[in-house]
């Protein structure tokens, strides 16, 4: 972390405020994940293939993006799909060295598979505020990211919702759940849905 981190993470903070203020729905969220959950997520990331890329949709400011890095995954292997053009200007001062694309995560652009260059992946990593959208919607983009995984990868989700945002069955997974992670505003839960290759 260098002297540029903390005036950052503040601007950050204050770009997240703005970014509610204007579209609470595209938020989803009263303030930035705390690391305790980026951490959790960061967890379910598994370290085969080891040149496997990971796409996190819906970085934000950015906190789950460090505990990725924290977690040893390479800024080249880590591909960020942000909505809000202010929080990429954000995410590209923060992690120069990180693919950080402007776009739509329910339209995945083509700059999407250009970062991959042919490279599999290891996990999809969300914090899209899912439950916000259709559950058509949500099941249709759930399924298209555990189409492009290889079997066994996972899509991480944090979710504030007592259902899960996608049933698994509805997208021919199985879903893991974890403990409610209290240290987070409000308490999260990270569910990590998986297609065997059976
Ligand atoms: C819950 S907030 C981000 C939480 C993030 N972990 C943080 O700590 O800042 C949800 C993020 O998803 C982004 N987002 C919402 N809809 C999106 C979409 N369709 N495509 C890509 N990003 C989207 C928002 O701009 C916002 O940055």
């Amino acid at each position: 972390m260098d002297g540029h981190e903390n005036p950052l993470r503040r601007q950050a903070d204050a770009a997240f405020i703005r970014s509610w203020l204007k579209s609470p729905l595209k938020m989803g969220a009263v303030s930035p994940s705390s690391r305790a959950l980026g951490r959790r997520m960061a967890e379910a990331v598994p370290d085969e293939p080891a040149d496997g890329v990971v796409v996190e949709l819906g970085p934000g400011t950015g906190v789950v993006t460090g505990c990725l890095l924290e977690s040893g995954i390479e800024p080249d292997h880590l591909v960020c799909l942000e909505y809000a053009p202010e929080f990429c200007t954000l995410l590209r001062a923060r992690f120069p060295r990180v693919h950080i694309l402007q776009g739509d995560a329910y339209a995945p652009p083509a700059a999407l598979k250009r970062a991959l260059a042919g490279r599999p992946l290891r996990a999809v990593v969300s914090s899209l505020p899912l439950m916000t959208r259709p559950e058509h919607d949500r099941e249709r983009a759930v399924a298209g990211y555990l189409d492009l995984l290889p079997p066994g990868a996972p899509f991480i989700q944090f979710s504030y919702a007592f259902a899960p945002p996608v049933r698994a069955r509805h997208v021919g997974a199985e879903a893991t759940v974890s403990p409610w992670i209290k240290r987070n505003l409000p308490p999260a839960r990270v569910i990590t849905y998986r297609r065997d290759g059976g």
